[in-house]
């Protein structure tokens, strides 16, 4: 039950205070982030917006801009408006507010959800001290469709390493309470199957069975509950026939009936509005009617609530009940978050000042963005680079104040990010020792750019080939058919390795890409994404040695874009055709193997590790638990971090279950020479999935294990069975 001043609150709102409460819209305060990335909210001028606070008509703004601004707001809420009912402060703080950490999928790659909570703890001190009470993250959408551009805002196509991710950025966003002046709101989006549009294309159709949202993309929702999460936003797509804004199975009786959930449903940007589109609401009345009774809380950006529902009561097809319910809801969450007790908490321009960008966080970022980067190869062990070796910096993003805090990015500024060529600089033996030459456009060629990546290539001992996607070339909206470096790009890679000067691909990249010709063949790759403010020296503690790579793939490579939707923990089929020669009348593709070109999991640090000693016993009891323990031992003379992953296999089972499916992983430092163990616990939940009655089931019988270095590596394979009960 919601608190006693709740009811009395509600006891007294108007039918229109009572809308307005669940009507929130972007932020027109002049220059605010929302006016460059949105449409101006509804038209309105701040002064308009300002009125429509005094009148009860909104519940709060989002993507609006800093302390100043949510003061401003919140003393005409709490002076002028009849009932002074606190509003509240939205918006994407993504992968940092100012201070900006890797995107998502980035730092998703580092295995290391303890380093996501602390970038999110980050992000929530400086947004919150802009006077931000709620975040629109995370992104807890589970991507195996690279074409799709969202994949950069999650944690890529793994269920374990989803979870661990959703319960991480929560546990950051909300702190140890909620209360507390410098944690913000979390929330857990899109529910749900938005990472599952039909061909990678963003809001497209999705239709998935019941059985795979709840094994594939309903538990990194349960996971961010589970951690707290206090809202929810709906889906753009339609979910087998029914959009997600309007699907009352998923809002009302999974949600909220089986999970429980007691926070706030708010939609997506006019999700209401675009059921009309979508073909499933006749006009804006009816839109509103099905999103409200679906069990949509708020309704973001449309206005449709304001408008629409006062009369949906008066006319009885939205009972007052229902009303009353969701704006206990939304009351509920303000009064969680402290709105009642101090509406001006969190809006503190001095502590603004004094934490945005700071040294510490400064420090993190560039802690979080080395640990980031993966690297996919190193012929001969190219990398690290001695700091007296004459470096060609060649590609688009060598060097400038660009592309470096990457997609989805409201507050983050470029320009207070440190580029490439800077960090370089200050980490060779001589600046002078790094020439740049851009070579190429990002998707359009340059006059003379190959001759004078050329000709910089030649006078150089290794070239560091800086080339990927723009900014722009990822995130919502931007799908895309072929997984690959632009074409220009690819020319450039071309010309560069025929002068047969050593070559490190540095790719920047918001999905998964397809490499071939020059940028395959090159003798190392290092992924690096967008990896934010500390881009530059993040790279060249890598590149140089002071740090050896940690990151392992989050989302698989693929050998081709037609690939796609690749991912490892694919099913097999009747006619399997592994890795290896093709076979006729096999599952194939003519002329590429089923397997990725560097597989989830996958990458390398500079050391050697051998894995031995894989020791288990051969039965798992019902009700017991199984030791898995191997040894892992660095046979290289560099300290370095590895990954040990446990992924199991369901011999046989009642539904068809995937070929690995990861259980497990351990990030582990070993110093030259020095060997460890490591212990692994299963159980008997992580052998469950979803039966054929659409209910967690475990079934006794044969599994297989690996510890493996990747998902597609061989590793350490044994076999084991769990006892019936
Ligand atoms: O939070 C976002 C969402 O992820 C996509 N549509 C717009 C929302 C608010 O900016």
């Amino acid at each position: 039950p919601a608190p006693a001043f709740i009811e009395s609150l509600i006891a007294k709102m108007t039918v229109e205070e009572k809308a307005g409460q669940l009507t929130l819209m972007a932020a027109a305060w002049a220059g605010s982030a929302a006016t460059a990335l949105n449409p101006p909210s509804a038209g309105a001028s701040f002064a308009q917006q300002l009125d429509q606070v005094r009148r009860g008509q909104l519940t709060g703004v989002f993507n609006g801009n800093g302390a100043e601004m949510t003061r401003q707001m919140q003393t005409v809420a709490m002076r002028e408006s009849r009932l002074k009912i606190p509003l509240i402060f939205a918006a994407d703080v993504i992968h940092g507010h100012r201070t900006i950490f890797p995107v998502p999928l980035g730092e998703a790659a580092s295995w290391e959800p303890d380093l996501a909570e602390r970038s999110a703890r980050v992000a929530a001190v400086e947004a919150a001290a802009a006077g931000i009470d709620w975040t629109f993250a995370p992104m807890v959408d589970i991507a195996r469709d690279a074409r799709w551009g969202r994949g950069v805002e999650g944690a890529g196509e793994d269920v374990h390493l989803g979870n661990l991710f959703a319960t991480a950025r929560v546990r950051g966003f909300q702190g140890k309470t909620l209360t507390a002046r410098d944690s913000v709101l979390a929330c857990a989006k899109h529910f749900a199957a938005y990472g599952a549009a039909e061909g990678g294309l963003d809001y497209n159709t999705v239709d998935v069975s019941e059985r795979t949202l709840r094994d594939v993309y309903f538990p990194p929702f349960e996971a961010a509950l589970d951690a707290g999460a206090l809202s929810v936003m709906a889906a753009f797509n339609e979910l087998s026939g029914i959009p997600a804004t309007g699907n009352a199975w998923l809002l009302d009786d999974v949600l909220r009936g089986e999970w429980k959930f007691d926070g706030l449903v708010v939609s997506d940007y006019t999700g209401d509005e675009e059921m009309i589109a979508h073909g499933f609401a006749a006009d804006a009345r009816d839109a509103t009617r099905l999103a409200f009774l679906a069990g949509v809380d708020m309704s973001m950006q449309s206005g449709f609530y304001l408008q629409h529902l006062p009369e949906l009561v008066a006319s009885g097809d939205v009972p007052m009940a229902r009303l009353d319910q969701a704006v206990r809801r939304v009351l509920a969450v303000k009064a969680r978050l402290g709105l009642f007790d101090d509406p001006f908490r969190r809006a503190d321009p001095r502590r603004e000042k004094a934490v945005v960008l700071s040294k510490p966080h400064r420090t993190l970022a560039r802690e979080v963005a080395r640990r980031s980067m993966v690297l996919l190869k190193n012929d001969g062990d190219l990398l690290p680079l001695a700091k007296d070796r004459r470096v060609a910096l060649i590609g688009p993003f060598a060097s400038g104040q660009h592309d470096l805090v990457g997609p989805w990015c409201v507050y983050g500024d470029d320009r207070q990010a440190i580029d490439l060529a800077t960090g370089m600089r200050a980490a060779a033996a001589r600046p002078d020792l790094i020439s740049v030459t851009e070579g190429s456009g990002i998707e359009e060629p340059i006059a003379g750019g190959i001759e004078a990546a050329v000709a910089a290539a030649r006078a150089a001992d290794v070239v560091i080939l800086a080339i990927g996607e723009g900014t722009r070339m990822s995130g919502e909206a931007q799908s895309v058919t072929e997984t690959v470096v632009p074409a220009p790009q690819r020319a450039l890679a071309e010309a560069v390795a025929a002068t047969g000067k050593p070559v490190v691909v540095l790719l920047k990249n918001g999905r998964a890409l397809a490499l071939d010709g020059a940028v395959a063949a090159a003798p190392a790759i290092l992924v690096s994404w967008f990896l934010g403010t500390e881009t530059g020296p993040a790279i060249a503690d890598v590149l140089y040695g002071a740090y050896s790579p940690s990151g392992r793939l989050p989302v698989s490579f693929p050998r081709a874009s037609g690939q796609a939707p690749y991912h490892y923990d694919h099913k097999p089929t009747g006619r399997p055709n592994p890795d290896g020669p093709l076979t006729e009348y096999k599952a194939h593709y003519r002329g590429v193997p089923n397997s990725a070109l560097y597989p989830f999991g996958h990458g390398l640090s500079y050391g050697r590790v051998d894995y031995s000693g894989l020791a288990h016993a051969p039965q798992l009891a019902w009700d017991g638990t199984l030791s898995v323990r191997a040894t892992l031992r660095n046979s290289g003379s560099r300290a370095i971090e590895e990954v040990a992953q446990l992924y199991i296999r369901d011999r046989t089972a009642g539904i068809t279950r995937p070929v690995r499916q990861l259980k497990g992983f351990r990030k582990i430092a070993l110093a030259p020479g020095e060997a460890r163990e490591v212990l692994f616990t299963l159980s008997r939940r992580d052998l469950m999935f979803i039966g054929r009655d659409n209910r967690p089931i475990a079934e006794p019988g044969a599994f297989d294990l690996w510890i493996a270095p990747s998902a597609e590596a061989e590793g350490l394979h044994g076999r084991f069975e769990l006892a019936a009960g």
